[in-house]
């Protein structure tokens, strides 16, 4: 559909106007701010598209603050700001109002590099008692649903002032019977769900850490405002923030009929010094509106995301061997040829060669010591990075390498040569992380940022026949301090460890925009949005159980598609969990995501190696429609019902598959039967089921049914398996592939 801007009640000239209600749209959603000059910016409206008519008849918002971006001071002092700083003077308040907006068409590269199109609407907002100008851009997307917004502040004085609080303008939420989703976990649990009611008060998410912002809670939130969230029905909005470093992200609720959605950078820790004629720019916000369920909005993400967030979002991923789990710091030649030798013989794509194959001095045999000194150690591997090429060619796969650029150890070289490098605190000795030794490197430093960009410049430059980097970060800030930065400004540390970052990672990508990259951290600790248009997928958890993996993929799924999302088959008992799960449930689960394997093959079985492989030529099939086809969330592992259900839809819903797993085993247990969701109800859908261990076929083998069949009365699924005897055990699980002529 073709966006429109209307501009109402006033005439405007050009692409500059002042005028009062402002409609920006995407495909289905229009933003409605009413702008006057010398007035401060006012939400109207956020939902469905509006018909011109409507727009016209909007009235204002009552019963609520509608200021879009209130300053901390003048007349905005008890309630939450979206702006607070101190003027050169000390005067802690500050006045914005409106001294012109503009809307232009852009056609512009989005942060993954591809082309985009959409309309751009700025706002000017000046004090009028203090040179301060504030910016507020809202860049609407022609063909997906998202709307992002953010702002830049831009110091007129003659002296430094001083921000506090810096979040993006608010998004104002009518109350009624409003829940809010969110995700909390911890290292090895990411991303588990909570849906709660809004009431009164507030709900603060925010992240700390410094480095993997998305560990303890994330910043994604889904407000649903019918009532508790539903997977195919109700309207939800969207939001998440485009942003690596910590975040603080607010839903007030005071005395009004509204909540107050704010998101931005963190700001304890962190006030901001602006000189005289600079400007201080604020991560993105990006939010979608759905009629359709918590579906529509994860719909609406990751179709954002595929073509404009996340890097080659319209290729293929490769089906992986990855050794840490295999093998962990035990690297050495053979043992590398043979996992290659294995995963090509299970028709597997890539090999990546995890931690421990570097260190001259201190070699890696353990976490403690060696990062930083990306030199191969060579009595592991005599010929080096050229001798694993060689035989990754040799077995026919690609090759991919570990790295953790933005971290040393005090037993290292780079740590003896440049210990002015790491964060630490003036004058105190560093705190260490992992192994009692890891520091991280300062990223504000204009020569770390050298220093991490030619590792990997000299990796590819000299092995441009790597085809995949996994680039992991395994510790938080532990104690405050930037020996490059100056004393007085100390509390830029995390702002200027994240702007070098991705300065960094820009100057990667201009280089190498073809090499695949891993965002690792720790497992998901850095599952965002701020990075991901440098890096192709994410490691979900270091917890690869498949059945935790069901829950924490089931979250992650809210926000992230699952062409982005590494899921491994690894070994049982689990190396994190210690549960015993069969192949087969391990197999279904990982193959609801970016597949790949975890695993030591040469301790597998021939018979579950048969299993893999066969698996592994069956995702090959179904790969276009998990990677690049529409989720249906069908139920929640959350539900209690002891089952989880979802289902990928191609886009011309021709193919689907459709993923069931069993959570809990008692006798007398009585599941639901699983409706379909997404299908064409008028085509006939034949089934079939992938990675089968019974030895009879299901009763609806090779049987077809209408889309609208299966949608509204579902298939019933045996709730276990037919299997030998001695093969029998508590777990099931299902995949079935749907496909209509
Ligand atoms: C943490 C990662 O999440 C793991 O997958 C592995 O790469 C280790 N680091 C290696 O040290």
């Amino acid at each position: 559909m073709k966006k429109s801007i209307l501009l109402l009640s006033t005439l405007l000239s050009a692409s500059t106007a002042m005028a009062e209600k402002v409609e920006l749209r995407t495909p289905n959603n229009s933003l409605v701010l009413d702008l006057n000059k010398g007035a401060e910016p006012q939400f109207v409206y956020y939902g469905p598209a509006l018909k011109s008519q409507d727009i016209a008849q909007l009235p204002l918002l009552s019963g609520g603050r509608a200021e879009l971006y209130p300053a901390y001071g003048a007349t905005h002092t008890t309630s939450e700001t979206c702006l607070a700083m101190r003027h050169a003077d000390g005067n802690m308040s500050t006045q914005l109002l409106i001294s012109d907006y503009k809307i232009a068409s852009v056609k512009d590269k989005a942060p993954n590099g591809a082309e985009r199109s959409g309309e751009l609407l700025t706002i000017t907002l000046t004090d009028p008692l203090y040179p301060t100008t504030v910016r507020l851009y809202y860049q609407s997307y022609d063909d997906v649903d998202m709307i992002e917004y953010w702002s830049d502040i831009t110091n007129g004085e003659k002296k430094t002032v001083t921000l506090t609080q810096f979040y993006n303008p608010l998004l104002p939420v009518r109350r009624g019977n409003v829940w809010c989703s969110h995700f909390h976990g911890t290292w090895a649990a990411e991303a588990h769900l909570y849906d709660e009611p809004l009431t009164n008060g507030t709900i603060v998410l925010k992240e700390k850490d410094g480095i993997r912002n998305a560990f303890i809670s994330r910043n994604e939130v889904m407000l649903s405002l019918d009532g508790k969230a539903q997977e195919n029905e109700g309207a939800v909005i969207g939001a998440s923030l485009l942003y690596s470093g910590p975040y603080r992200v607010t839903i007030d609720t005071d005395d009004t009929d509204y909540h107050y959605y704010f998101a931005g950078i963190n700001p304890d820790n962190s006030e901001y010094h602006l000189k005289k004629g600079e400007t201080f720019t604020t991560p993105h916000s990006a939010i979608t509106y759905s009629t359709k369920g918590t579906n529509g909005v994860s719909q609406a993400f990751h179709r954002w995301a595929r073509r404009y967030q996340l890097r080659h979002g319209n290729q293929e991923r490769m089906i992986l061997l990855n050794s840490w789990e295999g093998v962990y710091f035990d690297i050495n030649a053979p043992g590398m040829d043979q996992m290659m030798k294995d995963i090509a013989s299970m028709g597997g794509e890539l090999f990546v060669m995890d931690d421990g194959w570097f260190g001259d001095k201190y070699p890696r045999n353990v976490d403690n010591s060696s990062l930083g000194d990306w030199a191969v150690d060579t009595r592991k591997l005599p010929d080096g990075i050229n001798g694993l090429l060689r035989d990754a060619k040799k077995n026919g796969v690609k090759f991919g390498i570990w790295i953790e650029p933005e971290m040393s150890n005090t037993v290292s070289e780079l740590y003896e040569a440049h210990p002015d490098w790491i964060i630490k605190a003036p004058g105190r000795e560093p705190v260490l992380g992992r192994g009692g030794t890891q520091v991280v490197l300062d990223m504000a430093n204009p020569k770390v940022q050298d220093f991490v960009f030619n590792l990997v410049d000299t990796l590819l430059t000299n092995y441009p026949e790597i085809a995949y980097i996994k680039w992991d970060a395994n510790a938080p800030v532990m104690n405050h301090g930037s020996q490059y930065l100056p004393m007085q400004d100390q509390s830029h540390l995390y702002i200027k460890y994240h702007e070098g970052l991705i300065k960094t990672c820009q100057r990667i990508r201009e280089k190498y925009p073809d090499v695949v990259i891993q965002d690792c951290a720790s497992g998901g600790g850095r599952v965002n949005y701020g990075l991901l248009p440098y890096f192709d997928e994410f490691w979900v958890s270091d917890n690869t159980d498949a059945l935790q993996r069901v829950r924490m993929q089931w979250g992650t799924s809210y926000f992230y598609p699952a062409i982005a999302m590494a899921s491994h088959i690894s070994a049982a008992p689990n190396h994190q969990t210690f549960r015993t799960i069969p192949l087969k449930f391990r197999i279904d689960v990982a193959m609801s995501g970016r597949l790949g394997m975890e695993i030591q093959p040469k301790n597998m079985t021939d018979e579950e190696k048969d299993l893999c492989r066969k698996a592994i030529a069956d995702y090959k099939k179904i790969r276009p429609i998990v990677q690049f086809g529409d989720l249906y969330r069908l139920l929640s592992p959350y539900a209690g019902q002891d089952l989880a259900s979802v289902m990928y839809v191609g886009e011309d819903k021709k193919q689907a598959v459709f993923y069931w797993w069993k959570l809990e085993t008692f006798m007398n247990q009585h599941f639901p039967r699983v409706k379909m969701a997404g299908l064409d109800p008028n085509k006939t859908y034949t089934i079939h089921e992938l990675n089968r261990i019974d030895t009879r076929p299901l009763d609806f083998e090779g049987k077809s049914f209408s889309g609208a069949y299966l949608m509204n009365v579902g298939l019933e699924i045996p709730k276990s398996h037919i299997v030998e005897y001695h093969k029998q055990n508590d777990w099931s699980s299902r995949v079935l592939y749907l496909s209509a002529e």
